[in-house]
């Protein structure tokens, strides 16, 4: 079952505000119950959230589970899935293999205190993916994979500050994003353009004296999705090598763009890199690596190593579920197919903007997407914010009719409107979801293009 019917033409000489009032209304009482435990759990957390990523305005759906693409809600709807985990999904639900190498891995006890076989088992999958790692360890997230990243580099080239680009997101606490986070680190930041390779290598240059590394995501996820140029990252690397500084690429959401990760795609090799997300199989991970003597400095026999406990950093559990996922769920030729469904809805939507001129935007790469409400190039953060400037509220509410009208569709995607394919995607759900926004754009296009005139 879906939600209550979505719209349709009666709804097309609505105003903005009036349209996304009807959603929000026709939102609540389609949901009861996951309002209901909405309500509960702000007894407990603030908001009742414990992660800011799945918070969304009135209240989230709360979801009893998953199978394959899709998604069943508490109050029993059925729901293609856009999300997968922000990309840590990639398997889709409910994958019988790698829930079999948990029960295996369960069986034998997970708490060792111990080595154990399958941390090399699963560090000797990773380099084989992404050769970059000549060594690597494990930790418990992305953000915890990048922070160790960006002190390794800070104490390996005794230098602390760190060049970052502008709606870069690395982590809860690493967050450059909508104007940066008062959480977060306090090193030095050198703050660049994104895609804006001269105004990158000046700085790099300026700052050399000072600069530890630079740390990029190869497409910026939390921006909205936003490709880096090849010609930018690969004269990033050239910069970098020009003035000794380190290149961190922060792969942590876009190495399933490729087998080898988008440093493979574009022929750039970090000195150190972060992977995390669905390489652990769908539990807690993350991961950072690089150059071997550079991280050669981690082992412990060493009288001078780098201290790096971390009492879950060899989890059983994670190392065999990111095992099993890689070596038997995810080939290069299911990542392959999935991507390329991935570049067909960009391509389609771009298309359907273009038929329904409504302003409307696809931007991302393979099974990543994300959308804008937006006129003129989306590079990077500084485009997408000249053109948002003065609009922040209409296009707040564009995207909250967008979304709400996509979950009434049966269509789960983010507020933010960031799309992931995973494995199971059928070509028939990606047919269905760009219908649901045609439908959307057929018929919000008056309310959105008076909106935004
Ligand atoms: C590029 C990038 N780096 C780091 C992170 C942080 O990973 P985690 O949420 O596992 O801490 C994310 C999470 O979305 C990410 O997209």
């Amino acid at each position: 079952m879906s939600q209550a019917a979505a719209p349709h033409a009666a709804h097309r000489n609505q105003d903005l505000p009036s349209a996304v009032r009807e959603a929000g209304d026709r939102y609540i009482a389609a949901n009861p119950e996951s309002h209901r435990l909405a309500k509960m759990a702000t007894a407990n957390m603030p908001g009742g959230n414990t992660r800011t990523t799945v918070h969304f305005s009135p209240f989230p759906l709360y979801m009893t589970g998953g199978k394959g693409s899709r998604l069943t809600d508490v109050d029993g709807h059925s729901y293609a899935d856009f999300i997968n985990e922000y990309t840590a999904g990639v398997f889709g639900h409910s994958n019988g293999v790698i829930a079999e190498a948990i029960r295996t891995a369960l069986s034998g006890g997970i708490n060792l205190g111990a080595p154990t076989q399958h941390e090399r088992l699963l560090a000797e999958e990773v380099q084989r993916r992404f050769p970059a790692m000549e060594l690597l360890r494990f930790c418990n997230s992305g953000t915890e994979a990048n922070l160790l990243a960006l002190a390794t580099a800070r104490a390996h080239t005794g230098k602390e500050a760190v060049l970052i680009f502008d709606g870069a997101y690395h982590g809860s606490i690493l967050y450059f994003t909508h104007g940066g986070s008062p959480l977060n680190m306090k090193f030095e930041w050198i703050t660049s353009e994104y895609n804006d390779l001269e105004r990158a290598t000046a700085n790099i240059a300026k700052h050399a004296h000072k600069l530890a590394a630079v740390i990029v995501e190869p497409m910026q996820g939390g921006a909205g999705a936003l490709p880096g140029d090849p010609a930018f990252l690969k004269g990033l690397r050239k910069a970098c090598d020009a003035h000794k500084v380190l290149l961190i690429l922060d792969e942590v959401m876009t190495s399933r763009i490729d087998y080898g990760g988008v440093q493979r795609k574009v022929g750039v090799r970090p000195d150190l890199m972060t992977l995390g997300k669905y390489v652990g199989g769908g539990l807690s991970f993350g991961a950072f690596g690089g150059r071997a003597d550079i991280m050669a400095r981690f082992d412990p026999s060493r009288p001078d190593a780098y201290p790096h406990g971390g009492t879950f950093n060899n989890n059983v559990l994670a190392m065999s579920a990111g095992h099993a996922a890689l070596t038997q769920v995810l080939s290069e030729e299911r990542l392959t197919r999935m991507n390329a469904l991935g570049d067909s809805i960009r391509e389609r939507l771009n298309a359907l903007a273009a038929k329904h001129d409504v302003p409307m935007v696809a931007t991302g790469l393979g099974s990543i997407f994300g959308v804008h409400f937006h006129k003129g190039p989306a590079r990077n953060a500084g485009d997408l914010d000249k053109f948002e400037h003065g609009r922040e509220a209409v296009i707040g509410n564009v995207k909250k009719l967008f979304h709400l009208d996509m979950l009434a569709a049966g269509q789960y995607i983010s507020r933010r409107i960031m799309g992931n394919l995973s494995i199971e995607t059928t070509p028939a759900e990606a047919n269905d979801f760009c219908a649901a926004v045609e439908e959307f754009l057929v018929t919000r296009g008056p309310a959105i293009r008076a909106a935004l005139a």
